[in-house]
């Protein structure tokens, strides 16, 4: 979720829910800058020859002793950084829209009418503001698949004609008719796409294909796990505690190796109303260290639905949060959600089978000050039997990270027994409360956990941390050694390498591969390498890809032309060898949007990725229904702009980026 200005939803994400217990603040000069970051980056000589004189002169002795140039891993002519209405790819790439937000997915679904809108034709064609892709070949194949894709949130206010007219965006929000608000659910969730190339080589969506299929905000989904039954997961429509209707926010995810789709529920806590509820609550502690509910603003969604007023329904709040898996293969099947991975904003699901066989999925949890995760199955997966994975993310053990000095980390077990979680019931409620359990144990509170995306071919991890402009000089909210930035406008990016290549081990070390915004200005404290041009930059990373060779792909979601002076886009980034932190412009996203869900088809001849709420205001200017920013995609007068996932192919074919 991007920043939103008004109605404020994103300063939720930049605002704690974790008030912290203070840490033991070392030496800050060294901690803000590691000797390799200093060596390898592009910190102005002058600003290092101040802090660190003998460092500077190691520096300009390594200048100096740089020899021929040394070639990048990505081949393309880099775009030139900016914003417009229109979105870019480099030079002899094709980007071709897929599917646009109102798009038929279902067989009989009305064609886009944006006067006429409503939960039924909603509920048939492609939902909003779409992020996580995830691409599954048919027949092994990289031309004929199935495309899942995530639907965030929803921007009545650009997507509604009518609502906003003299209004800001919360009140057109907060005083929509209940029958958009019904439209609205149904533009939350999933869809599930045949996807294939035609004979002119360009995508489409196989019309009325059996498995094209839409999940939403009243989707029956299973709930499975440590957590299924507890009674803080029953309501009175569901007295077992089993069954939920819905997935809501859900942002990044992953895919299995059996072929499932994981998609990860967020910002839940924007859809729960009631403070008076939440405050006479003996819960109440619980509640608000999950932001329920919002303090700015919240969709109004318990005027249809009582579930989502906590007074009505205390319990419905906890049903959400969680992992979701979904085999898209089968499109009847349920939905189901995981609790074993905890309950928290979760950002992504990016995942590997360790060297032993079990299953590990690491975990962003995306709100300023909170914690990074990682999920080890107990069992190994079984390659042969896809079937017999089913039920893997039912039991493991779920970890939070500690960041030592030193470029040092532990993982720590979130598991009912240990001696600092006494004070939790059960291994359900140490899951339902996984932010409290976190605290307990001392974990590490970082500055926006979003993506985080293991390399199988070095088993390095790389976490994308966006940004904490609230990250201050010392105190509870003071710089440590792996978020050591204070007012982190831009983010960073981190590296963790695992002890003994080991994914499920608990000990692991950690660099910070580049600390983003200008290098150009000296006070930003930006490490991008040398190499790296001026167009080549980047704030703000969210999610990322890592490509069937090993190369790491960063899209951004925060950049804007006050902030940045470019609009979000993907970015190709290096992560070892002299060019190690330069990164050069892919794509460019239109004025508004943020660049979600990147996935390359296995023969790397494809990428997907998602234009996500085009036409958004942003830099406090105004963008309506009626005056958008941009037209995206279609540019046609009466046709609000339009969230789409684009399809971007090599013209006349190849690897993109090779
Ligand atoms: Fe939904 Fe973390 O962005
Ligand atoms: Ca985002
Ligand atoms: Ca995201």
């Amino acid at each position: 979720m991007t920043d939103l200005i008004d109605p404020p939803i994103d300063i939720a994400e930049n605002t704690p829910s974790n008030p912290g217990r203070g840490l033991t603040i070392g030496d800050l000069i060294e901690r803000r800058y590691s000797r390799r970051e200093i060596m390898r980056g592009s910190l102005a000589v002058a600003a290092v020859a101040a802090a660190f004189p003998n460092l500077a002169a190691d520096f300009a002795a390594s200048e100096a002793q740089a020899g021929t140039p040394v070639a990048s891993s990505f081949s393309f002519t880099e775009l030139a950084a900016g914003s417009d209405e229109r979105h870019h790819v480099a030079n002899g790439y094709d980007a071709d829209v897929l599917i646009r937000w109102g798009d038929k997915v279902l067989a009989g679904a009305p064609s886009f009418d944006p006067a006429a809108q409503s939960a039924a034709t909603q509920a048939q064609q492609f939902g909003y503001n779409n992020d996580f892709i995830g691409y599954f070949p048919l027949d092994g194949r990289s031309d004929h698949g199935l495309l899942v894709v995530n639907h965030e949130y929803t921007n009545e206010d650009i997507m509604y004609p009518g609502i906003a007219t003299g209004k800001t965006r919360i009140e057109a929000t907060r005083d929509m008719p209940t029958a958009l608000i019904e439209a609205a659910m149904q533009a939350h969730g999933g869809s599930v796409l045949e996807v294939k190339r035609g004979g002119d080589g360009k995508w489409l969506v196989v019309d009325g294909s059996n498995y094209n299929r839409r999940i939403t905000a009243t989707t029956p989904i299973r709930l499975s796990g440590p957590a299924s039954g507890h009674p803080r997961l029953k309501t009175k429509a569901d007295p077992h505690g089993t069954m939920v209707l819905g997935m809501l926010n859900n942002c990044a995810g992953g895919v299995t190796p059996w072929g499932t789709w994981l998609t990860c529920e967020e910002n839940i806590n924007y859809y729960f109303a009631n403070s008076d509820a939440v405050k006479a609550s003996p819960d109440a502690e619980k509640y608000e260290r999950f932001g329920i509910p919002p303090k700015d603003f919240a969709y109004p969604w318990s005027k249809v639905d009582t579930r989502f007023d906590v007074g009505a329904e205390p319990n419905e709040s906890n049903r959400f949060g969680w992992v979701v898996e979904i085999d898209p293969m089968k499109p009847d099947s349920v939905p189901v959600k995981r609790t074993a991975l905890g309950r928290f904003k979760h950002e992504g699901a990016g995942n590997t089978v360790n060297k032993d066989g079990r299953f590990v999925v690491y975990q962003g949890d995306d709100q300023i000050f909170e914690y990074i995760y990682k999920f080890v199955s107990e069992a190994k997966i079984d390659t042969a039997n896809h079937d017999a994975n089913k039920d893997l993310l039912d039991r493991g053990t779920l970890y939070v990270a500690r960041f030592d000095d030193g470029g040092r980390g532990e993982w720590l077990p979130l598991v009912f027994g240990h001696e600092k979680l006494s004070a939790f019931a059960s291994q359900a409620d140490i899951l339902i409360d996984a932010r409290l359990a976190a605290d307990a144990l001392g974990a590490t509170r970082m500055d926006r956990p979003e993506d985080i995306e293991v390399n199988s071919q070095t088993g390095k991890v790389y976490a994308m941390l966006t940004k904490n402009a609230k990250r201050e000089e010392t105190g509870v909210n003071g710089v440590n050694p792996v978020n050591p930035r204070p007012k982190n406008k831009f983010g960073h990016i981190i590296e963790i390498t695992p002890d003994g290549s080991d994914h499920a081990a608990t000990g692991f070390a950690w660099d910070i591969l580049v600390r983003c915004g200008d290098p150009s200005i000296a006070a930003v404290g930006a490490t991008f390498n040398p190499a790296t041009t001026a167009d080549g930059w980047f704030g703000t990373p969210d999610n990322c890809a890592i490509d069937a060779e090993g190369r790491l792909w960063i899209a951004t979601d925060g950049n804007s032309p006050k902030d940045t002076g470019r609009a979000d886009g993907l970015w190709s980034m290096e992560t070892a060898g002299p060019l190690r932190a330069t990164s050069k412009l892919f794509f460019r996203c239109p004025v508004g949007a943020e660049m979600c869900g990147p996935f390359f088809t296995p023969d790397m001849e494809t990428l997907f990725v998602s234009v996500q709420h085009p036409g958004e205001p942003e830099d406090g200017q105004k963008s309506t229904y009626d005056s958008p920013s941009t037209r995206w995609p279609d540019f046609q007068d009466g046709l609000p702009p339009r969230p789409s996932v684009v399809a971007i192919t090599r013209t006349g074919g190849g690897k993109i980026g090779a």
